[in-house]
């Protein structure tokens, strides 16, 4: 993990000083379960992100809570992220998916609420990312080339859930993407 990314407040491992104007006043935690009606409503502002049920990040929010992050400002839920460690890989955080709303964009949220999850106690030995993007999605390919810099560790993409193998014709491929591997942030609990 680059300097940059130390703890510097709680669980927020992007210093203040590097932050844009206003974004020092979005708060990231663990979600609760009463986050995910306007989780469901932010996912659904975020086109081309696919939306799933309310029941499915209900679980998200309750279940899989350690390894997701919500984003607040001024009370209103601007960002998220959900992902897991995939079964038998103990080393890897699998990100499902990242959303911010269009005002709280250019904020470096998708990095705070990324150090957020990686500094907890609970996501401790993480030193791979994954996470799967579809060939048009810039913003996302933007992104995670960003964030494979920002941790120092090298991009890697592959074929993953095809489009007629995987999708029946009627969703477009998804790269596996790989980023990797990466000194996590110190645990903050
Ligand atoms: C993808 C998304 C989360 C990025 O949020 P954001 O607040 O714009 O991200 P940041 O401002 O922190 O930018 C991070 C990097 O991505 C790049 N980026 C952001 N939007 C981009 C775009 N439309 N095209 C190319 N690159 C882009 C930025 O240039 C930045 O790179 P840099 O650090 O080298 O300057 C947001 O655009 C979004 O919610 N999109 C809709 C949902 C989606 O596609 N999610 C990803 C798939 S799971």
């Amino acid at each position: 993990m680059p300097d940059e990314a130390t703890t510097t407040s709680g669980t927020d491992i992007v210093p203040d000083r590097s932050l844009p104007a206003g974004a020092a006043d979005i708060q990231i935690a663990a979600p609760g379960p009463e986050d995910a009606a306007e989780i469901h409503a932010l996912i659904a502002a975020c086109p081309p992100l696919d939306t799933n049920s309310l029941y499915a990040n209900l679980i998200q929010c309750t279940h899989f809570a350690d390894s997701c992050a919500v984003a607040r400002m001024g009370g209103k839920v601007v960002g998220w992220i959900s992902g897991h460690r995939p079964p038998e890989k103990d080393d890897t955080y699998f990100l499902w998916q990242v959303a911010v709303h269009p005002d709280a964009r250019g904020k470096s949220l998708p990095k705070r609420m990324l150090g957020n999850i990686l500094a907890r106690q609970a996501q401790g030995g993480i030193s791979w990312l994954e996470t799967s993007i579809t060939r048009t999605n810039d913003a996302s390919w933007g992104l995670f080339r960003s964030v494979s810099g920002w941790l120092s560790a090298p991009l890697r993409e592959e074929p993953w859930f095809d489009r007629q193998t995987h999708f029946g014709g009627q969703h477009d491929t998804e790269f596996l993407v790989t980023i990797g591997p990466f000194e996590a942030p110190a645990a903050s609990g």
